[in-house]
């Protein structure tokens, strides 16, 4: 070793001892009478001191020391004079006398600082990613990360799951996403898919018996990217024989426990909470609520339907809907400038028509250019309903079902982080159960899977697979933190009957669904045991213990928003002899 000691490590207890340290200058400042330099490495910084008398070696060798330049020196640890402590360095109460000091590595200019606190542009940092890595804020996540893991792994182990590791080439696996396609050199024109879960396989081990699985597996999705979404990343997952819905969310209830004590040091009571698809939609407009604070959506349909507002009225009593929410005592801070900027935030970003508003005033009365619409007893009936007090802000969307959700789902969570309802710091985690098995695909103009296709509808609604699709519900639960899909899984569907009818339903026919899925359809009948499980995004979940706002800041090697790689510039052209031994040819110019 060439050290003793890392950068993070020394204290007062080693006064006196000669260390050795290695690590990256992170500055060096010249005194008049002597040279600092912090030297970092990733456990922390040491302040190393050269002082007179130099040797004219030592002296040399600062006066080449640039940022960044990998160096080592030797010294004694000595307690830093009274006053002199840095209580914001873990290593401020010493410093280390150099009496040895070595350039091992010398570094060019860095196009950034890893000590700076201005951050140049995120494709700057992305194209020079092990500069971007010195940052110790993507030290400290990256060991959250790994800690997580550890966590989530020794869970696992001391409940009986064994660890199986499921191939990265193979057949498409239905995830909702485009598939990433490898081309096959020996099977001329065939191609595998890379997997977008191991769904399959992990069912086809309930089926071999093995009844506790786990694996941190890969997993391939060709999407539009967000924030909280990268082309290939990292699922905890789960699959357990005989078990129902409470057996998987209580595994899991367990594992956030753990996971929240040893990593955030918070105590969750169990079982989390669980809210209802219809519940969730109804109160909050979203499958996945943020629920560190209230603000529920208020339904004053029946209300609107009987109003004198032609808007209001003809949306209520048309079958759509007229729901509102109420912002507490924020009315002053709402200038007309401001909610007409609302307003065109839910017609652009949602479609809706439009946005109505209301204050409520000092004497508790409405007021708004719309409230000349209404009596004034419907009025009061208004403001018993969405409970107003005064100085309250009233919004209020009147459309279909789906975009009066998505409306006012989205002033919800741009207004409750714009207005700070909640604390930045908090963490809620709850499950949402039940949902509908299949959405129409107007595209399609067929069914589609809303979880996967291998997902069981509830006992009480096999029958409405046949009669009435939409409001069969599956036997499905995401776990949600803090406004996030953290995890999602179902029971399976282990009957073979049952699988066959829901590809059907999914506009699959018997022979395209023996050709994608035959080898399932045919494992089911070999004894297939009640089976369910779940998969955790684990880079969503690591994003918000860290509580990050990118997923690209949990990865060491995140692809930027076009799926690229800046740094090794993937994906990239190939040879053309490697494109003859895959048999392929490229088109001149994509029309
Ligand atoms: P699902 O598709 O819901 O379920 O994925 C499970 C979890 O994985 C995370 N996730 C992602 N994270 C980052 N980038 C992405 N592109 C991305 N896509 C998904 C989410 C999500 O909740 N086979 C089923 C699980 C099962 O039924 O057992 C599945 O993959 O946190
Ligand atoms: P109008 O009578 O169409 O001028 O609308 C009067 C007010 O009602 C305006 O403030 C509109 O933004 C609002 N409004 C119109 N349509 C809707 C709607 N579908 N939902 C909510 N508010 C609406």
């Amino acid at each position: 070793m060439l050290r003793t000691h890392t950068c993070g490590e020394l204290s007062v207890h080693h006064a006196g001892q000669t260390v050795t340290l290695c690590g990256w200058v992170d500055r060096v400042r010249d005194m008049g009478q002597g040279q600092f330099i912090d030297l970092r490495d990733r456990y922390g910084k040491t302040q190393l001191v050269i002082q007179p008398p130099f040797t004219p070696e030592i002296q040399e060798t600062v006066r080449q020391l640039k940022n960044e330049f990998v160096i080592l020196a030797r010294g004694t640890v000595n307690q830093r004079p009274e006053g002199q402590d840095n209580p914001l360095l873990k290593t401020g109460s010493i410093e280390v006398l150099v009496d040895h000091l070595e350039i091992l590595n010398p570094s060019r200019v860095p196009p950034f600082l890893p000590g700076a606190s201005d951050l140049p542009a995120e494709e700057i940092r992305l194209k020079h990613r092990y500069l971007d890595l010195r940052r110790p804020k993507l030290q400290e996540t990256l060991v959250l990360r790994s800690a997580i893991t550890k966590s989530m792994r020794d869970y696992f182990e001391a409940h009986q799951f064994i660890d199986v590791e499921t191939p990265i080439l193979g057949r498409s696996t239905p995830e909702g996403a485009r598939d990433y396609l490898v081309p096959s050199r020996v099977h001329k024109g065939e191609f595998y898919a890379l997997p977008q879960s191991p769904q399959i396989y992990k069912q086809l081990m309930m089926v071999a018996g093995y009844d506790r699985y786990v694996q941190v597996a890969r997993c391939f999705r060709d999407e539009d990217l967000r924030a909280d979404r990268q082309p290939e990343f990292t699922q905890l997952d789960v699959e357990m024989s005989f078990v129902d819905e409470d057996d998987v969310m209580g595994i899991i209830d367990g594992l956030m426990q753990k996971l929240a004590r040893d990593i955030l040091g918070i105590e969750l009571s169990l079982p989390l909470p669980r809210l209802s698809y219809d519940e969730a939609m109804r109160r909050f407009g979203h499958d996945a609520p943020d629920l560190r604070f209230g603000l529920e959506i208020v339904d004053v349909t029946p209300w609107a339907a009987g109003s004198d507002f032609r808007v209001f009225q003809t949306v209520a009593s048309g079958g759509n809907f007229v729901r509102g929410l109420n912002f507490k005592g924020v009315a002053d801070q709402f200038s007309r400038k401001r909610i007409d900027e609302l307003t065109a935030f839910v017609q652009g970003d949602f479609g809706a028509k439009g946005l109505a508003w209301m204050k409520c005033e000092a004497d508790g009365k409405l007021q708004s250019p719309i409230t000349k619409n209404f009596s004034e007893s419907q009025l009061a009936e208004l403001s018993r309903q969405m409970d107003a007090a005064p100085g309250d802000l009233l919004l209020f969307i009147a459309d279909s079902w789906d975009t009066s959700c998505r409306a006012l789902y989205g002033l919800r969570r741009k207004l409750g982080a714009e207005l700070k309802l909640y604390d930045p710091a908090a963490m809620h985690f709850s499950w949402v159960v039940r949902f509908p098995m299949f959405a129409w695909d107007e595209e399609g103009k067929c069914w589609a899977a809303m979880h996967h296709p291998f997902t069981a509808p509830l006992a009480k609604d096999l029958a409405k697979l046949d009669s009435d699709p939409a409001a069969a519900r599956a036997r499905a639960y995401d776990l949600i933190i803090n406004g996030y899909e953290a995890g999602g899984g179902t029971i399976r569907i282990h009957d073979n009957n049952i699988q066959q009818q829901v590809f059907a339903l999914l506009g699959l026919d018997e022979e395209q669904a023996r050709m994608r899925f035959g080898f399932l359809l045919e494992a089911l009948q070999y004894g297939a045991p009640p089976h369910g499980g779940i998969a955790l995004g684990l880079d969503r979940i690591t994003m918000l213990f860290g509580r990050l706002d990118s997923i690209r800041d949990v990865l060491a090697f995140p692809k930027n928003q076009k799926a690229a790689d800046l740094m090794t510039q993937a994906p990239n052209l190939v040879e053309q002899r490697q494109l003859d031994e895959l048999h392929i040819q490229l088109r001149r110019k994509d029309p």
